[in-house]
């Protein structure tokens, strides 16, 4: 791989997608090649913009025969690095950006793989339908970034992950075929599901240009309950006891103590429940007011309640700008990981512990219906990841994952074989091999060399 663009690559590029669409200007490369965090630095050769599926395929095409590596970037919030470039050209996706057709009968919307989330979900409102899959960076997180990562986010508790909501791809695999299977049907066993193959592979088999999503239908009633519990065991048992008894439950999310206080100082008000261990957020939608049936789930525990839009938003918010506040406070080592609930209380207790002997804060928070804990760290420094590989190990030796939602990126593929069997990785390889022959989708991403 040449270390500077050579005028070769710049010609091709600017002949595929036009002059303007393939960037050299290093002050404009130079802002695709950090991550969300500021933790992760690379560096890029160029920055193609193409608008359609043809000037992809043109692009990977080239750059497979000249051994030209390619990163796909949508909008570049990935946790774990794995949209920041080493030596390649950045190809963004934000301009494949078609929006419908919904089909209001099938409940099924095509959309570009550059759409944003908040696109999507502005796209079928008010159709009676929603796209089932929500999560705090929706401005900014594209379609297609979400389908690579097989993202998860705040209602996966109801209605499962980006594979779930999939119903069918389009995508430029490495050798630069197009791949294709849009037509929306529900039901369709004809072989292999590349669709899903492609997602949660972290755009090292092919790069997603549109997708097929299937909508849920929407609810006219919501109401979103902030509820104090002494500690994380309670918290695990009575969300337990809400999945079990509240048929409207939509989100079921949780602030350990010390995230709860990083939040709430973030914005500059008193965190609610000041004793509590831990504080569920807990959100139920229906076409009834669901209000009552989580009041009686909740058996009289003292809990702050809100139906109306603002009043949701605010108790949302110390949900949603854990990210945010962590962030303003330091460069944070993101760990997101899930452990079986049983071994969550002691896990979370293991955590804080560690943090104490390497004089690091440990911020805990995450999407407790799905027993999946955000671990972050502040303290090493971006390079010192003797913690991080502590917080890894642990997990695994409790049945866990090491990644529940924001992939392995750059950087987690050293420890992929905590979870990983020889014969798994060995299967990955060959599966890599064979769409990406050249190797240049994404490498350094997600496989350890
Ligand atoms: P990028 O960051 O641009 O890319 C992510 C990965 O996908 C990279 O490996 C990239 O190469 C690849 N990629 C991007 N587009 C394509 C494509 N079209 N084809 C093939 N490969 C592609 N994640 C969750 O799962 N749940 C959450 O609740 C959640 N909340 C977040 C909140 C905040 C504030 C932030 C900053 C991030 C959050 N994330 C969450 C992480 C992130 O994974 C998601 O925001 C989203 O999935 C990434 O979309 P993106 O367009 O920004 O992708
Ligand atoms: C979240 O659930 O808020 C996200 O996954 C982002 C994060 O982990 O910071
Ligand atoms: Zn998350």
């Amino acid at each position: 791989v040449p270390s500077l663009p050579t005028p070769d690559l710049v010609a091709a590029l600017a002949a595929i997608v036009g002059a303007e669409h393939a960037i050299v200007d290093p002050d404009i490369v130079g802002s695709y090649v950090t991550d969300w965090t500021g933790r992760f630095h690379g560096d890029a050769l160029a920055v193609v913009r193409p608008h359609t599926v043809g000037e992809v395929a043109e692009v990977v095409r080239w750059c497979a025969a000249h051994g030209v590596a390619i990163t796909t970037q949508g909008g570049n919030t990935s946790l774990v690095a794995g949209a920041v470039p080493q030596q390649s050209v950045v190809l963004l996706t934000r301009g494949l950006n078609d929006v419908g057709p919904l089909d209001p009968d099938a409940g099924q919307i095509t959309v570009g793989a550059g759409v944003t989330l908040a696109a999507v979900h502005a796209a079928v409102a008010g159709s009676g339908w929603e796209f089932g899959v929500d999560l705090g960076a929706r401005d900014t997180a594209t379609i297609g970034g979400m389908v690579a990562t097989n993202a998860g986010g705040i209602r996966v508790v109801r209605h499962g992950t980006m594979r779930a909501n999939l119903i069918g791809s389009e995508a430029v695999l490495g050798t630069g075929d197009v791949i294709s299977h849009l037509g929306g049907l529900a039901k369709d066993n004809t072989g292999y599901e590349l669709g899903a193959l492609l997602c949660g592979s972290e755009g090292t088999l092919g790069i997603v240009t549109a997708v097929r999503l299937r909508l849920v239908r929407s609810f006219a009633e919501r109401v979103v309950a902030l509820v104090g519990v002494a500690n994380v065991a309670e918290a695990v048992a009575l969300a337990g006891h809400l999945r079990r008894t509240v048929d409207s439950l939509d989100a079921l999310e949780v602030m350990v103590a010390p995230a709860m206080a990083v939040v709430a100082e973030h914005l500059a008000t008193s965190a609610p429940f000041a004793d509590a261990g831990a504080v569920l957020l807990v959100e139920a939608a229906a076409d009834h007011d669901p209000t009552e049936t989580l009041a009686a789930a909740l058996n009289g525990r003292e809990a702050i309640v809100a139906t109306d839009r603002a009043g949701r938003a605010r108790l949302w918010r110390y949900r949603e700008s854990q990210t945010e506040a962590i962030g303003r406070r330091g460069v944070p080592h993101k760990l997101d990981v899930s452990v079986p609930l049983a071994a969550t209380a002691a896990f979370v207790d293991d955590v804080m512990a560690l943090g104490r002997e390497h004089s690091a804060e440990v911020f805990v928070f995450g999407h407790l219906g799905d027993g999946n804990l955000h671990v972050n760290l502040l303290g090493p420094a971006p390079d010192d990841e003797r913690l991080d590989e502590l917080v890894l190990r642990l997990v695994a030796s409790r049945g866990g994952s090491i990644s529940a939602e924001h992939g392995i990126g750059r950087a987690k593929r050293q420890w992929l074989h905590l979870n990983r069997s020889p014969a798994e990785l060995d299967a990955f390889r060959r599966v890599k091999a064979a769409l990406d022959p050249a190797g240049i989708l994404n490498p350094g991403v997600l496989l350890p060399d």
